[in-house]
């Protein structure tokens, strides 16, 4: 199984960024920590980063026949991008939504989410854990077992 994780924009700046939200870790830590649980999980993961919301579109419309699921964290995008929906929703490959803080218990502008409803679970509020059970569901899927 083969899963691309995409991070929106912004995450390129963890550890420096708000660290009382998104904690002291660096981009590269993140990479570290899903590296060790996809290799826990028997699967294959590769990385897409960037802070251009078409050059995201690119990426998950670029996934299709590459990978067999897609972890997103969409950043500031979650909350505004109908394209992303919709490129999820084209390439029709199963996908988790992640997001680092709990947004839920935030600002009102954060409480929309647009790729949710391509989705099939979204973690949230859980730190960088919430990318390892974002693979663990997408490799449960993948065998066929529950979510
Ligand atoms: C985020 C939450 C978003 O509201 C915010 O714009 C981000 C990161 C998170 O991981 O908690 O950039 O997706």
């Amino acid at each position: 199984m083969h899963i691309l994780v995409i991070n929106g924009p912004n995450l390129n700046l963890l550890g420096r960024r708000e660290p009382e939200i998104y904690g002291g870790e660096t981009y590269d830590d993140l990479l570290r920590y899903i590296r060790g649980e996809a290799e826990k999980l028997g699967v294959s993961v590769s990385f897409f980063q960037s802070n251009h919301e078409g050059a995201l579109v690119d990426a998950i419309q670029e996934a299709l026949g590459q990978y067999n699921g897609i972890v997103i964290n969409p950043a500031a995008y979650t909350h505004t991008s109908v394209a992303l929906l919709d490129a999820l929703k084209a390439v029709g490959l199963p996908a988790v939504e992640v997001h680092i803080s709990d947004v839920s218990k935030r600002e009102d502008f954060r409480q929309v989410s647009y790729v949710r409803a391509a989705c099939v679970k979204t973690f949230m509020g859980l730190g960088f854990a919430g990318y390892g059970e974002a693979l663990r569901c997408l490799a449960a899927l993948d065998s066929g077992g529950a979510k």
